[in-house]
């Protein structure tokens, strides 16, 4: 960094001497990022505005010029003619700066009985609670494309895991409608956090208040906040929103990346369960032949981010004394990037999930495949009246002499049963298929066809009914 002119002339130059040294102004400059915020600042201003003209500290015909000038700011942030110097320190300076050269010295008057402290606050709540109903939509349309796809598999069966060994066959709705109720529990964190953002912070100044009789609820109810803060110390230095906000993005993004792993591995030549779309995949620059899963890889890094983020903002604030401290800008940049990623994630994931190509035979194959079937013998020994460890021990002996011959549990005889115990009878081999194995498997939460249609279409509805 080199030293250029000393710029002088900030709002708050009053009591210093110099200038800010350039370095330091382009050091402390936040305005690259919270020009995001410049929405939520404006409508903070104008009811602000009104605020302060029903408590008679401005006139109406100031009130109208503020709010007609920062409707004008607005409109030329909105269409890229706006220019945004970097020596504005952040956005919340960037406007009422313009707001001034456009209405003169009466936009001076629209900080009164405010702090950028409650106002970046304001801003940031006010942009968060769009940004959470948003997140909420992406969610429901990542559900949407999962229950309309268990809807269109309702017959398709695979290979449930443990350890990522075949272990006993499930529904592919059933196993698509778990990652639902995932995202159903997401919905519900983001929701519960939400009632934390709406809280009404302005009127808490700089950290003490303010001297002005400005009515706090007034304020609310022109912003929609079902809430006015209670304590001015917490409500400038409270940041508990942001982590909360993050903590659920972890969640989701840990969702998301489990799903996207699963992705991953079904598309891959060893499972060739399902064909990705060509529209997200990405080919070889060396390789001809290759076809890569690029979006639900990236899906899977980027989760490290969004965990990133939550461990930089909690570490942020551990320290902090009250009430705000400029460390509190350093809460945005995270932020913004968690609700990125996690936005596009979300996009895409219901878009592969849309267009993926589901190897119903290849799914059948292996559900029918190896033994993952033994455990239905064991239980219908233990409903001959064999106790389930002694079963268990039985079948464990079986699995072993089938495997030394070379054989699966596919093909084989009662007789060779009988082998093993007394206790199998003709019927033992009506428990080696796939059907029987899920239809037993229908208590709440199993995977039994009737279980699994029956959930789908409350959720089907829930979703319907959230529209
Ligand atoms: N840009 C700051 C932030 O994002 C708000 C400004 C408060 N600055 C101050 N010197 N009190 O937190």
């Amino acid at each position: 960094m080199t030293v250029r002119k000393i710029v002088p002339k900030k709002p708050w130059a009053g009591r210093f001497k110099a200038g800010t040294d350039p370095r330091v102004e382009a050091f402390t400059s936040s305005v690259a990022i919270d020009r995001r915020l410049y929405r939520h600042d404006i409508a903070g201003s104008m009811a602000h505005c009104r605020a302060l003209q029903r408590a008679g500290v401005l006139s109406a015909k100031e009130t109208s010029k503020l709010i007609t000038g920062l409707q004008q700011v607005e409109a030329e942030i909105r269409g890229g003619r706006f220019k945004f110097r970097p020596e504005y320190e952040d956005i919340h300076m960037a406007i009422e700066a313009r707001l001034t050269e456009l209405v003169g010295e009466v936009g001076g008057k629209l900080h009164t009985g405010r702090s950028r402290n409650d106002q970046v606050v304001l801003d940031l709540r006010l942009y968060l609670r769009e940004a959470v109903v948003e997140l909420l939509g992406l969610l429901r349309q990542w559900e949407l494309s999962l229950v309309s796809l268990a809807r269109r598999e309702a017959g398709t069966v695979m290979p449930g895991y443990t350890h990522l060994q075949r272990a006993q066959p499930v529904l592919f709705a059933h196993h698509l409608l778990a990652y639902v109720e995932m995202a159903e529990r997401d919905k519900g964190r983001l929701r519960d956090a939400l009632r934390r953002i709406n809280v009404l912070p302005l009127g808490a100044g700089a950290l003490a208040g303010t001297n002005y009789p400005v009515d706090r609820e007034y304020t609310a109810r022109l912003l929609n906040f079902p809430m006015v803060s209670a304590n001015s110390l917490d409500t400038v230095s409270d940041r508990d929103f942001v982590v909360e906000t993050l903590s659920a993005l972890s969640l989701v993004m840990m969702h998301a990346s489990r799903f996207a792993e699963e992705l991953v591995l079904w598309s891959s030549q060893e499972f060739g369960f399902v064909d990705l779309p060509d529209s997200v995949c990405t080919g070889s620059s060396m390789m001809p032949q290759k076809k890569n899963p690029d979006v639900p890889e990236l899906i899977r890094g980027k989760t490290g981010r969004v965990y990133g983020h939550l461990m930089a903002v909690l570490t942020l604030l551990k320290g902090l004394p009250l009430s705000y401290n400029r460390d509190l800008q350093e809460d945005k940049e995270p932020l913004f990037d968690a609700i990125d990623t996690a936005s596009d994630s979300l996009e895409l994931l219901a878009v592969i999930v849309a267009e993926m190509t589901v190897r119903r035979e290849e799914l059948a194959r292996a559900a029918a495949s190896g033994f993952m079937l033994a455990t239905e013998l064991a239980d219908y020994l233990v409903l001959k009246g064999v106790a389930f460890r002694t079963a268990h021990a039985i079948v464990g002996r079986l699995v072993r002499a089938r495997l030394d011959q070379g054989e699966d549990l596919m093909g084989i005889t009662l007789e060779e049963l009988r082998t093993f115990s007394k206790a199998f009878e003709k019927d033992a081999l009506d428990m080696l298929t796939v059907e029987g194995a899920l239809e037993r498997k229908s208590q709440i939460g199993g995977t039994a066809r009737t279980r699994v249609v029956a959930r789908l279409k409350v959720l089907e509805r829930e979703l319907r009914a959230e529209a």
